[in-house]
């Protein structure tokens, strides 16, 4: 039996969106800037899927780019935003400081480039104040990037309220939506940000591709130059197959459905491990949450061994964030969030998805309390129940 766990890491490709991107491979291979026939057919595979993630976002098929994934959005959100905004005079960047990677690393790179930036603090429960940004925003903010949802510990950022202030000050906001598409309704005009990066292998779609969503009219410069692919925002002969392969409008049909599915499940999970593990806790607040997500700690145990451990069972978790697995650096958001060190690298998440079912939660339930026992005895460590 394997139980697969991990799913804010990637999903498997949903078997519909497999067979359209096999076929469009051998049949749409045309090159959608070619003014022939051929060409004309992959433009139109295209124009659909670009009209099916404007769909499921609330947004202008026009005003969406398509990208290599979530990481090649959020750079291109903050790097073409600050060099679009630079001669303004605006040369001030603000980010959360539990984003993920592609902007935490971003917003430095810029730093070193003579840029300010501010990261916002988050408190125990993994939501950032908006008074925290109120505070930190200056005539010279160029930015702002808050993600909708965070990719640990799953917990939904007050996006509208944030990008309302950000607007007040005439600055531009952008919003990581990468673990939020899909897991819950995502509506760029209610969220009233600027931009949005979003990535197909979060929700059963093929990986290295994604999307950025540009409101109509906020100047953000291209960074990969050369021909004139989608409007001149981004170079690069489109990945036709895997565009079409984003399978945008499936997720939007199952969203609701699944959403709520899940959520029961997770809880279900969650309360029998707080109830059968001693020394555990979830990480950050329950709510606003996205529902497939928890982040638990045990006490006295290593996540590496615990991932292990479960892993010989069959069981696919995670100790964090994918892009830095294979370090033993504890999580940045569970140190933004202020959890003590044994905490921080204390902690597992598990992230379910569609195909998890109540017979894989009860098997891991089974599991895991001979587990931890076992590990806490080898290291010799006493947890009261
Ligand atoms: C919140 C968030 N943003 C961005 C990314 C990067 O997306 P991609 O893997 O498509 O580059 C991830 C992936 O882990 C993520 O969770």
């Amino acid at each position: 039996m394997r139980i697969y766990f991990d799913h804010n890491a990637t999903t498997p490709v949903d078997p519909a969106v497999a067979q359209t991107i096999a076929r469009v491979m051998t049949e749409e291979f045309g090159n959608a800037s070619s003014v022939h026939h051929f060409g004309q057919r992959a433009k139109a595979v295209l124009d659909d899927a670009r009209s099916s993630v404007a769909a499921l976002i609330g947004a202008e098929p026009s005003e969406i780019v398509f990208t290599s994934g979530g990481t090649e959005s959020d750079n291109f959100a903050l790097r073409g935003v600050a060099e679009a905004l630079e001669p303004t005079g605006r040369k001030h960047l603000i980010a959360s400081s539990i984003e993920h990677e592609a902007v935490l690393v971003t917003l430095r790179a810029l730093a070193r480039r003579g840029w300010r930036t501010t990261f916002l603090p988050v408190d125990a429960s993994g939501i950032v104040k908006p008074e925290a940004l109120a505070e930190a925003m200056t005539d010279d903010t160029a930015i702002v990037s808050v993600m909708h949802a965070n990719n640990e510990i799953g917990t939904v950022q007050p996006i509208a309220e944030l990008a309302r202030i950000a607007r007040e000050r005439r600055a531009l906001f952008h919003t990581d939506a990468v673990q939020s598409i899909g897991k819950i309704p995502v509506d760029t005009r209610a969220l009233g940000v600027d931009l949005l990066s979003l990535s197909a292998h979060k929700f059963n779609g093929p990986k290295g591709v994604g999307a950025l969503w540009i409101k109509r009219g906020a100047r953000v410069t291209a960074i990969l130059t050369g021909g004139k692919h989608e409007r001149s925002r981004r170079a690069g002969t489109e990945n036709v197959p895997g565009i079409a392969g984003l399978g945008a409008q499936l997720a939007a049909k199952k969203v609701t459905t699944e959403g709520a599915r899940l959520g029961a499940l997770r809880n279900r999970l969650e309360e029998a491990i707080l109830a059968r593990v001693p020394g555990t806790a979830i990480n950050g607040a329950r709510e606003p949450r996205v529902p497939n997500t928890t982040n638990i700690s045990f006490e006295a145990v290593e996540a590496e061994s615990l991932l292990i451990a479960l892993d010989l069972e069959g069981v696919a978790v995670s100790t964090g964030s994918a892009c830095s697995s294979g370090t033993l650096e504890p999580s940045h958001v569970l140190k933004a969030m202020g959890l003590p060190s044994p905490r921080t690298q204390n902690s597992i998440r598990l992230s379910l998805g569609a195909g998890n079912t109540d017979a894989e939660v009860d098997f891991v339930v089974s599991k895991l309390p001979a587990i931890v026992e076992k590990l806490r005895s080898l290291t010799g460590a006493r947890v009261r129940s």
